[in-house]
C-alpha cells in the first residue's frame, strides 16, 4: 500500500470489481482504447493485475480517495508486454473514473507509484506510452517529468494499421532525472 496527501494506493478488493467494470465499460473513459471492456474482460483484467503483483511484487493499484470515494480508478506500474518497442521495461499506467478527473489525482498517485518503483524496486527507468491524441494522459506524463523522444514514436502492434489510435508516443523517466 502507498499513501499520498489525498490518496491511498491499495490492493484490490472484491468490492472494487463492480466499480472498475463500470469505469472501463464507459465509452468516454475508454475513448483512447480500441474497445470498452465487458464485465468478463474487466474481471479477467483484475485477475491479471493480482497475478502480476504475486509474480513481481509490484503492479497496478486500486486507488481510494479517503472521505471522497472507496474507488476512484487505478494507477501503478506494469511490465511492458514483450511485443512493445520499449520492452523489456516497466510502464506507469493510470485511468480514473470521470468524476475524479481534473483534481490532480492521477499525477499525485502516479508520482507515488513511480517513487516506489525507483526506490523500493530499484528500477533505473520507467516508461509510459499512449496514443498521440490522448492529450490528458500525455499531460500527466509531462507533469511527472517524463520526456518524449519523437524518434521513438511507434505504431501499436495490436491496433490496426492506419487506425486513428495506432500512432503512439513513448515517454521515459530515469531514476536520476
Ligand atoms: C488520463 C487521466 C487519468 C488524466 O486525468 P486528469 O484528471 O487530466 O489528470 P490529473 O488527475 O493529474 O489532474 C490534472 C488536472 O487537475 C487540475 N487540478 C485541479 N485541482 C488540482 C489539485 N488540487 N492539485 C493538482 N492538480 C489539480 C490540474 O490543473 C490539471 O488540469 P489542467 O491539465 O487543466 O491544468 C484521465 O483523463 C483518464 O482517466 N482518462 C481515461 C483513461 C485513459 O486515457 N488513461 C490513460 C491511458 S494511457
Amino acid at each position: 500500500m502507498l499513501t499520498t496527501a489525498r490518496l491511498v494506493l491499495r490492493h484490490w478488493r472484491e468490492d472494487d470489481l463492480d466499480a472498475v467494470a463500470a469505469m472501463t465499460a464507459d465509452p468516454v473513459v475508454m475513448r483512447y482504447f480500441l474497445h470498452a471492456r465487458s464485465r468478463a474482460q474487466s474481471d479477467a483484467w483484475v485477475a491479471g493485475v493480482r497475478a502480476h503483483f504475486d509474480r513481481t511484487g509490484f503492479g497496478i493499484w486500486a486507488v481510494e480517495a479517503p472521505g471522497v470515494a472507496a474507488f476512484i480508478g487505478f494507477v501503478g506500474l506494469s511490465q511492458v508486454p514483450a511485443d512493445m518497442p520499449s520492452a523489456p521495461s516497466v510502464e506507469a499506467v493510470w485511468t480514473l473514473d470521470r468524476p475524479y478527473w481534473n483534481r490532480g489525482y492521477a499525477s499525485e498517485a502516479a508520482r507515488a507509484a513511480m517513487a516506489d518503483g525507483f526506490t523500493r524496486l530499484g528500477l533505473d527507468e520507467i516508461v509510459a506510452f499512449t496514443t498521440v491524441v490522448n492529450t490528458p494522459s500525455r499531460a500527466v506524463m509531462e507533469r511527472l517529468g517524463m520526456v518524449r523522444d519523437p524518434t521513438e514514436d511507434f505504431d501499436h502492434p495490436r491496433v490496426p494499421a492506419g487506425h486513428r489510435l495506432a500512432r503512439h508516443v513513448l515517454y521515459r523517466k530515469k531514476r536520476d532525472a
